[in-house]
């Protein structure tokens, strides 16, 4: 051990407290700061990360401790870290947390390895104005084919209701209305869409179909949010009256199955909202090819579209391409939890 692992793992800690400030979780920011001067002064934080300091930022490994201790606090297993979040008092948190991980390091250290599945339905509010884009366009039936699914929730976005600024989409009656604020002005578009598919995949899909899954994506939601929480639960009952089938594959070999034969008179959407950051560079060149060679030998009567919404700055971009054609328009910028919806 070396000092340079304490910096690095402190580090990716404090990258994370940043990240948490700047999209609305002050709570899990204060914690994180702790955690990385506890990792710097050798506490119970470093006992349980240590041998992580070359982790990539990007698999948030922050995140990945704060989730499986959540969980513990979820079950009922740390009753005093569950009423500090509910209080959102950072110091009887982190007093709480650091006992937790104290407490359970030895069956925490494996659990870091599990990978954060944050399967946020938010994401919908944006996604929202490229189906119908699609829909609008094609005149079809949409077959959805959504790349690292996580439990598929948002493979139901047609079930949940819209609101922002005087804009309002879906069924009023869905227990999952979505708020968000909307910048400029939507076009005309359907007020119903077909679905005539829905599928997905995931290198490690969650299963919201059971107790346990339910629990693994409660426990990536931020302690401090609790419109996200709200939100999750009314996701999870939405799931479980619409079915979908998401299929434990990668990106790029799933991606070549799927389009591998043309669905004749449906419109068929390929898309994914943050992911392509967790691919590395050749699975991400490769399944991109996958999807460009579908879109060439797309036809009228099996029109293919790819929509993407992706990291760029502190904004997400939402892009849509369509073929026959092939043609690529931003349609929005976009928070990474699905608000505001800039729409451009
Ligand atoms: C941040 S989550 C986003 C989940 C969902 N798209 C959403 O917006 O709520 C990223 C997802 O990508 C999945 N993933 C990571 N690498 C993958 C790969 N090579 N192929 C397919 N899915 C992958 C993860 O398991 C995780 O479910």
């Amino acid at each position: 051990m070396t000092e340079a692992a304490e910096e690095a793992i402190a580090e990716q800690l404090r990258w994370q407290a940043e990240a948490c400030r700047m999209i609305g979780s002050p709570l899990y920011a204060a914690l994180l700061e702790r955690a990385a001067a506890d990792v710097e002064a050798r506490g119970p934080v470093w006992e349980v990360l240590r041998g992580h300091e070359s982790d990539p930022r990007f698999s948030v490994l922050g995140l990945r401790l704060f989730g499986t201790v959540n969980r513990m606090a979820i079950t009922g297993r740390e009753p005093e870290l569950a009423a500090a979040y509910e209080a959102r008092d950072a110091s009887r948190a982190w007093k709480a947390l650091r006992d937790a991980i104290e407490r359970n390091t030895a069956e925490l250290r494996p659990l870091v390895d599990l990978p954060v599945q944050t399967n946020e339905v938010g994401r919908c509010n944006a996604l929202l104005f490229g189906f119908l884009t699609v829909a609008a366009e094609t005149d079809m039936p949409l077959r959805l084919l959504e790349v690292g699914a996580s439990a598929g929730l948002n493979l139901r976005w047609d079930r949940f209701g819209y609101r922002a600024n005087g804009f309002t989409w879906g069924p009023a009656d869905s227990p999952l209305q979505l708020e968000f604020e909307l910048e400029g002005t939507p076009p005309a578009l359907p007020a119903a869409v077909e679905v005539a598919e829905r599928r997905g995949c995931d290198a490690n899909p969650v299963d919201a179909s059971t107790p346990e899954g339910r629990l693994t994506l409660l426990s990536y939601v931020w302690p401090d949010q609790p419109e996200r929480i709200a939100r999750m639960r009314a996701a999870l009952t939405v799931a479980e009256r619409v079915p979908v089938t998401i299929e434990r594959e990668t990106a790029a070999a799933w991606t070549e199955r799927m389009l591998a034969e043309a669905a004749s008179g449906q419109a068929t959407v390929l898309y994914h909202s943050i992911v392509s950051q967790y691919l590395s560079d050749d699975e991400r060149e490769t399944f991109f090819g996958h999807v460009t060679t579908a879109g060439e030998r797309a036809s009228a009567d099996a029109p293919l579209a790819w929509l993407k919404m992706e990291p760029v700055d502190d904004r997400a971009d939402l892009e849509l391409t369509l073929w026959p054609g092939g043609e690529t328009h931003r349609i929005a910028r976009v928070g990474y939890h699905g608000s505001p919806v800039e729409l451009l």
